[in-house]
């Protein structure tokens, strides 16, 4: 063997022992440093711990994302499925794309603009109201989550449900889809969840079905080709799942960048039209859904690597958006970039219903909103900043404070 030769094998079993050691815990902590080696050694990877090829690179992700024929969204086993039924995101065309146009309406932008920004302003006011006094809070707990929950609701349709009770339902059932460990309880949790989110559709349904209005079941319910009611309950249980933490995710880690980056915060308070910057930014940064599931239909070389069909995947867009080929110096909070094309909603067919209310909600609501109403508004000296998480990734906690205002 020549010594360049030896060199390159001893290199491959370094990597892959480095792959085969890398835990879930790891990865909850902090998985940037990890898909930075993985990007150089092993951009498409066998992980144990994760059961799946994990995909790191841009431009493979990328590809997966424009090849839903052999990256599909169908996983057999799924724990979505068994949690919420069948539902558009676990599904491909042409189902999935009849589901989606019947849901969508009341997302795009325009609707989302003239219908929903006054609600959404003024669940931000209300929300402020209650703590501002106190010149202090933790925004993600008193502020993000409940936020998300009751803007949801109203989008949805279901405006009367109490955040408590979307929040709480929302992370049941999102516990659900990632129970591997198959704990009685959590599948408990998750069932009685999915059961209130039924009760609460069927609840809108009598009331929509003859008076319809602009929200996304009557949508469903009137549309070109509708749902079955089935499909109906089990489109709302993903919308639930997925359109409260990200949102309060971004929101949490927008605030954050800004008030560690103050150059940056002197900026855009200065200019307001940069808050889209800062929300584009954000979510590539720390990417709230930082990973999500494929199965592959055919064997499909990837970056030199063979993975067979019907293997389970990882499409890494937490990894992704922090590609270095594609975005200069990626663990840099920079809403300065001019590289925008992120990961972080997806890319293919299933790119994210949510984008612009998550866009206009967070980014020219809520920010704004809270940055003017709370003078001064600086972390908490004396508490901590808490982040976990890779399928979801987000702060635990964001302790503030401000200046009370005398009157
Ligand atoms: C910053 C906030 C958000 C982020 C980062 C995000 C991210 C994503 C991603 C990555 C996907 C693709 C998942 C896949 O292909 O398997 C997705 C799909 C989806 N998201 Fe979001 N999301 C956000 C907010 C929302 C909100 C607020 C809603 C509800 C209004 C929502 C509803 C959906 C739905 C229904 C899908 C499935 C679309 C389909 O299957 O065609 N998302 N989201």
């Amino acid at each position: 063997m020549t010594t360049h030769a030896h060199e390159h094998d001893q290199a491959n079993d370094l990597a892959n022992d480095f792959v085969q050691g890398i835990r879930l815990e790891d990865l909850w902590d902090d998985p940037y440093p990890i898909y930075r080696r993985l990007h150089h050694e092993a951009p498409v990877a066998w992980v144990p711990a994760a059961g799946r090829y994990l995909i790191t690179r841009h431009e493979d992700v990328v590809f997966a994302e424009q090849h839903p024929e052999l990256f599909s969204s169908r996983e057999k086993e799924s724990l979505v499925l068994k949690v919420m039924g069948a539902n558009m995101l676990r599904e491909d065309d042409p189902e999935h794309r009849r589901l989606r146009a019947a849901a969508e309406p009341p997302a795009r932008p325009r609707r989302v603009r003239n219908d929903w920004s006054p609600i959404f302003q003024r669940t931000a006011d209300e929300l402020i109201d209650s703590f501002v006094a106190k010149g202090e809070a933790d925004l993600c707990a008193d502020f993000a989550g409940p936020f998300a929950a009751t803007n949801l609701a109203h989008l949805l349709g279901i405006p009367r449900v109490p955040a408590a009770d979307m929040i709480r339902w929302s992370q049941d059932m999102m516990d659900g889809n990632s129970n591997y460990a198959d704990i009685p309880e959590v599948w408990d949790r998750a069932v009685a969840a999915a059961g209130a989110v039924e009760e609460a559709v069927d609840e809108a349904v009598r009331r929509l079905r003859d008076e319809p209005d602009g929200s996304v079941i009557s949508s469903m319910l009137h549309a070109e080709e509708p749902p079955t009611l089935q499909q109906i309950k089990n489109n709302v249980k993903v919308i639930i799942g997925g359109g409260i933490n990200e949102p309060r995710d971004v929101l949490t880690a927008g605030v954050w960048a800004l008030l560690t980056h103050p150059g940056q915060r002197a900026a855009v308070e200065a200019d307001p039209a940069r808050w889209r910057h800062v929300f584009e930014e954000t979510v590539r940064w720390i990417s709230p859904i930082g990973m999500y599931p494929r199965q592959t239909t055919e064997d499909i070389e990837l970056s030199g690597v063979r993975i067979p069909a019907g293997s389970r995947v990882a499409l890494v867009i937490g990894a992704a958006n922090r590609d270095e080929d594609v975005f200069p110096e990626p663990d840099r909070f920079d809403i300065d970039r001019e590289q925008r094309n992120h990961l972080a909603f997806g890319g293919g067919p299933h790119f994210c219903m949510g984008t612009w209310v998550a866009r206009h909600e967070v980014g020219e609501i809520a920010w704004p909103t809270l940055f003017r109403r709370l003078p001064g508004l600086e972390l908490d000296p004396d508490r901590r900043v808490e982040l976990g998480g890779w399928v979801f990734r987000g702060l635990l906690n964001l302790p503030v404070r401000w200046r009370r205002q005398n009157h």
